[in-house]
């Protein structure tokens, strides 16, 4: 997929692959490497790595929670989820609680609008979230417990909140 002359086009995929063998997030000395790897200079690698915010470029916690602030997020009540965050995991984004292993940080909208407010949790999503549903999933980090994935309402998928009004058999 990388021919020699193009190799320098895996930088992505190599700095992906460097987060996930190191828990997570990206070491400088893996970005040097990569850099070495790909026979390109090292400032083109961390041009890429700051640019996007998948990449942690610091620790975070075993259970890495991105909260989506965004407009229909922000709507649905996520200023309320930040608040959760805040009081279960950390006062301010960015740092690890030690004792639940965790960390938090606001990011823009992760696609689940339509089952806002959700979080991301390392890769999976927790949508229809209210602040005690949040709480509950938060202080469950301690006991490695996460709920099933998905709407925490009990809707399934993004079906309606309440019952159907559409493609009803008499209508
Ligand atoms: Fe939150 Fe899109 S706005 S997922």
């Amino acid at each position: 997929n990388y021919p020699q002359g193009k190799q320098q086009s895996a930088v992505m995929s190599l700095l992906y692959l460097a987060q996930n063998q190191n828990n997570n997030w990206i070491p400088l000395s893996a970005m040097k490497y990569i850099a070495k790897l790909l026979d390109m200079p090292y400032i083109k690698v961390y041009e890429v790595a700051t640019f996007y915010t998948m990449y942690n470029l610091a620790p975070v916690g075993k259970y890495f929670v991105q909260v989506c602030t965004t407009t229909p997020c922000m709507i649905r009540g996520s200023g309320k989820i930040v608040e959760t965050c805040k009081k279960i995991i950390s006062k301010k984004p960015g740092y690890i609680n030690e004792d639940l292993d965790s960390s938090w940080i606001e990011v823009e909208c992760l696609g689940a609008c339509v089952n806002a407010p959700m979080v991301q949790i390392n890769k999976d999503y927790y949508e229809d979230l209210t602040p005690e549903k949040a709480e509950i999933i938060f202080k469950g980090f301690k006991k490695g417990q996460l709920p099933n994935i998905g709407s925490q309402s009990g809707r399934k998928g993004s079906e309606p909140l309440e019952k159907r009004t559409t493609l009803l058999k008499n209508a």
